[in-house]
């Protein structure tokens, strides 16, 4: 045993290659990991373990790991006793209930009676509670898509991300049961390597945050300063540059990603130019 926090992430899914890229925009430099079950971070003291997604709850609970990126559906699933500390934003996705698209389910009644296969037993059933509902659950441990096809279910419940999976099956989805997205879980005994953790979850913040804002820059005539102020969201205080040309500022400023298209035409009917929208690396508060 080295000292080092182990952290678990999924070995070949569709969380594997964000969990890495996250810890990559966290200064680490991972390696190699194809094929290998433990690589150590080059310049942090952390391994990472490459695990089947539906084993991380239970290993971190066990302490194997300190610390797991996992799918909240593999978290409610496995009912395991973990803590979750952060949303990660990324591996959004739902489960839902789906069927073959020359059949219809015109309402959640509909379900009475049927034959459901899933690899979450344990969320579908408490759905079908909370719903009223009577239908059979077969667990199957993968490929569930296949299942209706096979004869052997009406339904699947099953994980929706892009669609993809629906599409190439000929499944539609229905119902939504539950919706997940990746988090870091950790364990109770995660606490001996606190210090490496939270300098860890300080990095993982900042990254988040950086993700969720942008670095607008832009000229405006100098008289149009207090519009662009009112226009622009959360500004407190933007930087404003004089420029050579004395009619003109240059104003900087942070805004979250997702305002700038809504205030992008307001911005130019106040005169703005050289409009540039740049991504953050890194943001400390
Ligand atoms: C889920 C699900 C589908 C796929 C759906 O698997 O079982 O295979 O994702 O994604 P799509 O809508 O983008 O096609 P998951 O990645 O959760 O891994 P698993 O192998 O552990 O089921
Ligand atoms: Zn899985």
């Amino acid at each position: 045993m080295n000292g080092n926090l182990k952290l678990a992430v999924q070995k070949k899914g569709r969380l594997t290659e964000k969990s890495l890229e996250l810890l990559r925009h966290c200064g680490m430099e991972i390696e190699n990991y194809s094929e290998r079950l433990v690589v150590t971070v080059r310049n942090f003291p952390m391994d990472i373990l490459f695990l089947r997604d539906d084993d991380i709850p239970e290993y971190v609970q066990d302490g194997v790991a300190d610390i797991g990126i996992v799918g909240e559906n593999v978290i409610y699933e496995k009912q395991s006793k973990t803590d979750t500390m952060e949303k990660l934003g990324f591996g959004k996705c739902s489960l839902q209930l789906a069927y073959p698209e020359n059949k219809e389910l015109k309402t959640l009644g509909d379900v009475n009676g049927k034959i459901i296969a899933t690899t979450y037993p344990k969320i579908l059933k408490d759905f079908l509670n909370k719903n009223n509902l009577d239908a059979k659950i077969i667990e199957l441990s993968g490929s569930v898509e296949i299942a209706p096809s096979l004869g052997i279910a009406d339904l699947i419940c099953d994980i929706v991300s892009t669609g993809n999976t629906l599409m190439m099956n000929k499944l539609k989805k229905s119902f939504k049961v539950f919706d997940s997205e990746a988090v870091m879980i950790s364990s109770s005994n995660a606490n001996s390597k606190n210090e490496i953790l939270n300098d860890l979850l300080g990095r993982i913040r900042s990254v988040l945050k950086a993700r969720s804002s942008k670095y607008l820059m832009m000229n405006i005539p100098k008289n149009s300063l207090d519009e662009i102020i009112r226009i622009i969201p959360s500004l407190k205080s933007p930087t404003v540059l004089h420029l050579a040309d004395e009619h003109l500022l240059a104003v900087h400023a942070v805004i979250p990603s997702d305002t700038f298209w809504q205030i992008f035409g307001e911005l130019k009917s106040a005169g703005a130019s050289g409009i540039l929208l740049l991504p953050i690396e890194n943001m400390i508060l």
